[in-house]
């Protein structure tokens, strides 16, 4: 029940939300998440988050996560980034990504807010064209 409002409270946030735990594996995938990727949250649960990226960074991306447990070193969280995501049409697009990390004695995990860029890139061009 609590988890159930929880989740329709996440549904109504504008950016895509995505929890992994601490070795990449996919926990949560909200409904914007779902519009964005073009996956229902029961193909991805479960699966490792990299299935939402293209190469390199699809081979890379445990790496990074294992880097970061092994030094604690931060090159995203807290910082954000903007990378290229991957839909389940294989089509590839621009996002900003920002991650976070929950760290409590019971509970490790990693959230991701996911903001599409396709058309602020879109509308740039456009307007240099234009000019
Ligand atoms: C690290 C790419 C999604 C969590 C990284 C790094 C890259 C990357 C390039 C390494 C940065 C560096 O070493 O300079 C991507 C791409 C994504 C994606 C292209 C597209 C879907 C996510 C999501 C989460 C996440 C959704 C969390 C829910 C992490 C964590 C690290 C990391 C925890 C290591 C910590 C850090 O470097 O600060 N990712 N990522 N990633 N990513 Fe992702």
């Amino acid at each position: 029940e609590r988890e159930a409002r929880l989740r329709s409270i996440l549904d109504t946030v504008p950016e895509a939300l995505i929890t992994i735990d601490e070795f990449g594996v996919v926990e949560s995938f909200s409904k914007s998440s779902e519009t964005l990727f073009g996956y229902r949250a029961d193909e991805v649960i479960g699966k490792n988050v990299s299935m939402l990226m293209p190469n390199p960074y699809r081979d890379e991306h445990d790496g990074y996560m294992e880097r970061y447990r092994r030094t604690g070193e931060r090159r995203i969280i807290g910082i954000g980034r903007i990378v290229t995501g991957q839909r389940k049409d294989g089509g590839t697009f621009p996002m900003e990504l920002a991650v976070g990390e929950v760290n409590t004695p019971n509970l490790r995990l990693f959230t991701g807010f996911v903001r599409d860029l396709t058309t602020n890139q879109r509308l740039e061009q456009e307007l240099r064209q234009s000019q």
